[in-house]
């Protein structure tokens, strides 16, 4: 199973391929802040530090709500994203 670590606690997780970050987040009362959840609002923004090719590609709208957000390269949407192999992820702070 993909393996999820969250750089900011150094916890891993073991999560189903396709599982959504947000679902596992909120399941598991996970160290990440979500705020609108439908990928308008930027305050999940994060960074893959590693991993970034095994999750869903982003979208034109969550592109332009990043770039709203952060100038940080290769920055997601934590509220859009889809595990499909291991990552390490941390929040972006605004
Ligand atoms: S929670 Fe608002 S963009 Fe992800």
């Amino acid at each position: 199973m993909p393996k999820l670590t969250f750089l900011v606690t150094g916890q891993t997780h073991e999560v189903p391929a396709g599982t959504k970050f947000l679902d596992f987040c909120r399941k598991n009362n996970a160290p990440h802040d979500f705020g609108c959840t439908v990928g308008s609002c930027g305050t999940c923004c994060l960074t893959l530090e590693s991993g970034a090719e095994n999750v869903n590609p982003a979208t034109d709208d969550e592109k332009e709500t990043v770039e709203m957000c952060t100038d940080v390269k290769g920055a997601r949407l934590g509220c859009q994203l889809v595990i499909n192999g291991d990552i390490a992820v941390r929040p972006i702070e605004r």
